[in-house]
């Protein structure tokens, strides 16, 4: 017997669908809500309600649990890469070895950005966000690729090994020639033998008589920040990607979108956040004592960055895997960071505060991601970039969800009107 929650509202009963996820989340189906009563739920943020059914990736905050497809992040991380881990991901299953070579291939052969695009950096200011530069040229794509891209949603799912293999790849050469661009560079190519991350690197730091020599350790480390970014359910971008995607917008627009959400410093900017907090207190003298004492005068602006997460109310995850790669990166390569310094101090001062205790405030994976892209030679106004190079595999699936649900509906959310209540015009010239 399927179970029923019961809304009493003005001397009425509604009966309301409860619904049951496979690791036992429930939800109340307030679908039928409006229609039946004229009443709608109101939440504010989205942070209680469900927007979707999915069967990517779960994740329980009160835990610090995260899986992809079923498997646990820290399993992942240990035995996995980027581009395996973006296959699960995009496909549900981890790849047999010849499904892991094709999708290589297909990587490969993508890898390379139209020569015209460049004309679109180029119509950049050399300051300008190197984040406004990625969204640009992520919604320029469907132009290059109109059979992949026709805002149909069976044509487009016809297609979309191809398209979702364009998105990966080319949005990592975008990353780098919009450094290369940003620095007054040469552009790179990309080389068909390189894996994944190498030929990220090579194409950030080779020079015209010089090829960027790989180092295993960072290859490593930048296969890391990617996996761990590669999803992480309904966030902010991530749930952009669905709504623009709801519409029938094609992949490329949608993950466009998502790229121009993840750029805001309470999402994927908080990287960037963490560093020039982590950079001022160290300009200025302080060893973290004045800026956690600061932290807690309650004020946005003030916060402690790279700490508290919408949904982690125990840890990240992620945050701890990162920060031991942190220390081993930093340690192999001899870096001594004084931001690291700085970093562990406010970790150890905040988590025995009763401010950050009673808030459940824990780091979150952009406090030591920062770091470790510093280590790797990535400026600060890259980071948020990276970052939505590994979230693409999630974007892609997502979209994927949406466009392939044949019960699907547009994304329209409804809202409680406070603003004025029916008044006349008044033509101008009667206006004080
Ligand atoms: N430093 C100090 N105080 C904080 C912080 C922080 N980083 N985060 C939350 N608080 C306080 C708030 O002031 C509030 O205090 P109050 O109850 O006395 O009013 C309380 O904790 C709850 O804060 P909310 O804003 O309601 O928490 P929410 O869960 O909505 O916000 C968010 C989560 C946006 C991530 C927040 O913790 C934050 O701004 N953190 C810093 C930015 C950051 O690191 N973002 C990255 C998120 S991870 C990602 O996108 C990959």
């Amino acid at each position: 017997m399927p179970k029923t929650a019961l809304l009493k509202l003005d001397e009425k009963e509604y009966p309301l669908p409860v619904l049951e996820g496979t690791e036992g989340e429930k939800a109340i189906d307030t679908r039928t809500l409006r229609a039946a009563s004229g009443y709608i739920a109101y939440d504010q943020g989205y942070g209680n309600t469900g927007s979707c059914e999915s069967n990517i990736t779960y994740l329980d905050g009160e835990n610090g649990v995260l899986r992809h497809r079923g498997y646990p992040i820290e399993q992942l991380a240990h035995y996995s890469d980027f581009v395996e881990t973006a296959y699960l991901i995009i496909y549900g299953e981890l790849p047999n070895p010849a499904q892991r070579k094709e999708f290589g291939q297909r990587l490969r052969r993508n890898s390379p950005v139209e020569m015209q695009m460049q004309k679109i950096l180029e119509g950049f200011p050399t300051a300008a966000s190197p984040m406004a530069m990625l969204s640009a040229m992520m919604s320029a794509l469907p132009a290059y690729y109109p059979e992949l891209a026709t805002n149909n949603f069976e044509k487009d799912l016809r297609n979309f090994d191809m398209a979702a293999a364009i998105a990966i790849s080319k949005i990592r050469t975008m990353v780098a020639m919009i450094y290369r661009y940003t620095h007054g560079l040469p552009f790179v190519f990309p080389k068909r033998d390189l894996p994944f991350c190498d030929n990220f690197l090579h194409m950030m730091f080779s020079d015209p008589y010089q090829d960027y020599e790989p180092v295993a350790e960072v290859s490593k480390a930048l296969n890391l920040v990617l996996l761990l970014h590669a999803d992480h359910e309904q966030n902010c971008s991530t749930s952009t990607v669905r709504m623009v995607g709801s519409s029938a917008a094609n992949l490329f627009a949608s993950i466009s979108a998502g790229i121009s959400a993840l750029s805001g410093p309470l999402h994927g900017g908080a990287n960037v956040a963490v560093m020039q907090m982590l950079q001022s207190i160290h300009d200025e003298g302080d060893d973290g004592t004045r800026f956690i004492a600061a932290a807690k005068s309650g004020s946005k602006s003030k916060r402690l960055m790279g700490f508290g997460h919408a949904v982690y109310k125990n840890f990240d995850p992620r945050a701890r895997i990162i920060g031991e790669a942190c220390d081993t990166l930093l340690k192999r390569l001899g870096i001594d960071d004084p931001l690291l310094h700085i970093a562990k101090k406010l970790e150890e001062a905040a988590l025995k505060d009763e401010y950050f205790i009673t808030r459940k405030l824990y780091p979150n994976v952009d406090f030591y991601s920062g770091i470790i892209m510093r280590a790797i030679g990535v400026p600060m106004n890259m980071f948020t970039t990276l970052f939505a190079i590994g979230r693409s595999p999630g974007y892609i699936a997502n979209w994927r969800e949406v466009a392939s649900n044949p019960k699907g509906r547009i994304y329209r959310p409804r809202q409680i009107y406070m603003g004025a209540t029916q008044r006349d015009y008044v033509p101008l010239n009667q206006r004080t």
